[in-house]
């Protein structure tokens, strides 16, 4: 651990440059960004986050889901902490900033908050997850949900495209799955969760604002939808074919009109065909579903259509689907105190007390705070990026914006404190 120098506080353009560092760490080539759960990638930005917590002031641990976290005490030890975070893996192709900044934020305002000699009513702690985007076992925020106690022991056995289960990594990583419960901690333990994001979103760049307040977060449900036919000669007759890839091309179209009349959002990103040949009809396809929208019960009742719909095309294609959820996280709601402190935070960025009041947004993205809102409430600050751009290499934010997001989240971190009673160590 060092001792942060107070007339040298950790600038915008230093944390780009981290950003920078952590992408590259990828197991793609030329220059493209993907990062996975328990792979050699995100060993490394682990022990390179860890550095600069310690830098920061912070003491690190790597807790036994793999999640990187460190701790600055308050005024005295063991008090609850504020949770900080975000996280270090990617999607595919992705940006660097998608979690990264929010992480590195976090410690850049920790380091600051530390070299100004400031000592709160709460320890400050930092997390950087392992898991958000669920890229390499298909069920996201595996990080933060064992550190939110909501681990599944079902998910032992999901498995990578390598054929790796969960287990196996976690034994890989150094990891000891039997232990995994370890990472999880417990109401008594925070008084908040605060992360900063970037929008994944245009409605600031439309707004001519940096800056804005999460209302809340978008519930999402994924599926695996397997649709079987019968694989043959591309010169079959129509009279007897049945065809999975066309018998799917149907159902996406028909999904993504069923979404937009009901005002939710259905990506199918992912499609796989087999044999996967030019003159062989497609005797299976396999594709994923995932859909969100900003009440879990319009969400819910447009997969009970979807799933009927699936079923009447099947059936009039003479084709067999099969339906399995791989992913579901309930809408989360950003508490109004967390909310008034982001805005205190944004407004004492902006230096303008009498200004328009920061802008709310709903977010359509998931994020950590979701499975964090499990143990305590959640708040979240939004930085613009370029275009709403996000899951891209073009994702893209700017130097004054990310300085002014750290004065914010230091300001917010700031307004929480002064409000808060000094508790006795849990
Ligand atoms: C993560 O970025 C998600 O919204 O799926
Ligand atoms: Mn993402
Ligand atoms: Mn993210």
């Amino acid at each position: 651990m060092t001792t942060p120098d107070p007339s040298k506080p950790l600038t915008a353009a230093a944390v780009l440059e981290r950003c920078d560092e952590l992408a590259s760490h990828s197991s793609l080539p030329d220059g493209l960004i993907e990062r996975v759960y328990l792979s050699p990638e995100h060993a490394a930005v682990n022990a390179l986050a860890a550095g600069w917590m310690r830098d920061a002031g912070m003491a690190t641990w790597q807790d036994a889901a793999g999640n990187q976290c460190g701790r600055l005490e308050g005024a005295t030890p063991g008090l609850p902490a504020l949770l900080l975070g975000s996280h270090l893996d990617t999607v595919p192709s992705a940006g660097r900033y998608d979690g990264i900044l929010g992480v590195l934020t976090a410690i850049a305002v920790v380091e600051r908050i530390n070299a100004d000699g400031r000592s709160l009513p709460f320890a400050l702690e930092v997390v950087a997850f392992g898991d958000e985007e669920g890229t390499r076992f298909g069920t996201a925020l595996l990080g933060s949900r064992a550190l939110a106690g909501t681990w599944l022991d079902a998910w032992w056995e999901l498995t990578d495209e390598a054929g790796t289960t969960l287990h196996d990594a976690f034994v890989a990583f150094g990891l000891d799955p039997a232990a995994v419960t370890a990472a999880a901690r417990t109401s008594n333990d925070f008084v908040g969760y605060l992360e900063t994001h970037i929008e994944q979103g245009p409605v600031l760049e439309e707004n001519d604002l940096p800056l804005g307040i999460v209302s809340s977060i978008a519930g999402a449900r994924r599926f695996q939808i397997t649709i079987t036919g019968k694989a043959g000669h591309s010169g079959t007759p129509w009279t007897h074919r049945r065809d999975a890839l066309a018998g799917a091309s149907e159902a996406i179209v028909a999904i993504e009109r069923l979404a937009r009349d009901a005002d939710l959002i259905a990506t199918v990103g992912h499609l796989e065909v087999f044999p996967d040949a030019v003159n062989v009809i497609a005797g299976r396809a396999e594709f994923s579903l995932d859909l969100r929208g900003r009440f879990d019960a319009d969400r819910d009742a447009a997969w009970q259509r979807i799933e009927a719909l699936l079923e009447e095309i099947c059936s009039t294609r003479g084709l067999h689907v099969a339906v399995h959820q791989t992913h579901a996280a309930p809408a989360a709601h950003c508490s109004d105190r967390l909310r008034g402190v982001i805005a205190a935070g944004i407004r004492a960025a902006d230096r303008s007390d009498d200004g328009p009041a920061p802008l709310e947004l709903l977010s359509m993205a998931g994020h950590d705070a979701m499975a964090v809102a499990h143990l305590t409430e959640i708040g979240m600050l939004f930085v613009r990026c370029a275009g709403g751009v996000s899951h891209h290499p073009d994702e893209s934010v700017t130097e004054p914006d990310v300085a002014s997001a750290l004065d914010a989240f230091e300001a917010a971190v700031l307004a929480l404190a002064d409000g808060h009673t000094l508790q006795d160590p849990a």
